[in-house]
């Protein structure tokens, strides 16, 4: 579906995508995930084709953006950072009005609109202006504009930023069902639990460049232990503790307000914490997540 070979992006003489290489297979729910600034919307809108590359080669669904542009963007979905929608419109107008620019006649647009409000769970707003609707459902909505024209690869940039957990677990269960109708997922995010809920395979982005790239799993496998031990200790500083805990794990990280332990069993390391009347005032054994992988891999921690 994607082809991306040394892609490059510059606003003048900052880089903003410095070379990357991405394949994206059809069906699959592929995530960029990285922090503020990672390069994923530049990426996104070279994808999108609203964005020339500076460089490198890009196909999307076989074709060059950069000369068939019109018909790369008749199959895509495109839900931008930000919703672009108009506020002057009811709900449905803002399907079917979006419809038009894609030649689809009035009757299969206004069906259209009602299957896909149905769809995001909108169906009961149809009629009301966007203004006061909800974060979440100006999300779904622009959700549901992307699929107007049944597209067969969907750019979501940072779908759920923003949202409270209900409305983007909401959002979540939406992208899980159009996954299963085969519908290529293409999302951008921040956050660790999305990546790790809805993307088949996934790039870690950092400063322009892919820090890693895989399945959840195999990331978590490659750049992680099993499990991690978080320990807070009362103290001005961590970083006095961690020489105490020489050993205790294949890998430790000190943070500002906690030290991680990296381990393969956590309630066996956490006992040894206290084997060496180490007494944290607070600690907890878990499953390795994306963040650990995260962390590991840039030295930083990636705050939403
Ligand atoms: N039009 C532009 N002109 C100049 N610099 C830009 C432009 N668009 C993006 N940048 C810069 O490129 C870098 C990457 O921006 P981008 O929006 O792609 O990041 P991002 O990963 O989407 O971040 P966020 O999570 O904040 O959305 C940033 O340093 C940004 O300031
Ligand atoms: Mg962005």
């Amino acid at each position: 579906m994607i082809v991306a070979r040394g892609l490059v992006k510059r606003f003048g003489s900052f880089t903003a995508v410095d070379g990357i290489d991405v394949e994206v297979r059809p069906g699959e729910a592929f995530g960029f995930l990285g922090p503020n600034g990672a390069g994923k919307s530049s990426t996104m809108r070279m994808i999108g084709c609203v964005s020339p590359p500076s460089g490198g080669t890009l196909r999307i669904l076989g074709m060059d953006p950069r000369r068939e542009g019109p018909a790369i963007r008749a199959r895509l979905g495109v839900c931008p950072q930000l919703d672009n929608l108009d506020q002057e419109l009811t709900v449905r107008e803002n399907l079917t009005t979006y419809a038009r620019f894609f030649g689809i006649s009035r009757a299969v647009a206004r069906a259209r609109a009602l299957e896909l409000l149905e769809f995001v769970q909108l169906g009961e707003r149809a009629d009301s202006k966007v203004e006061p609707l909800s974060g979440g459902m100006k999300r779904r909505l622009t959700i549901a504009r992307a699929l107007v024209n049944e597209p067969d690869l969907v750019l979501l940039d940072e779908p759920t930023t923003g949202l409270d957990p209900q409305a983007r677990h909401l959002v979540w269960e939406r992208l899980f069902r159009l996954k299963q109708q085969g519908v290529t997922l293409v999302l951008t995010t921040h956050y660790m639990d999305e990546a790790e809920q809805l993307c088949d395979r996934l790039v870690v982005m950092d400063g322009g460049r892919i820090a890693a790239e895989g399945s959840p799993r195999a990331l978590i496998e490659r750049y992680s232990t099993r499990e991690v031990v978080e320990l807070r200790f009362q103290a001005e500083s961590q970083e006095e503790y961690a020489g105490k805990l020489t050993g205790v794990a294949e890998r430790i990280e000190v943070l500002p307000d906690r030290i991680l332990l990296y381990v393969t069993d956590g309630d066996g390391a956490l006992a040894e914490v206290h084997r060496r009347a180490l007494a944290p005032a607070s600690s907890l054994v878990r499953r390795s997540s994306l963040e650990d992988v995260f962390l590991h891999l840039t030295g930083r921690t990636l705050v939403d």
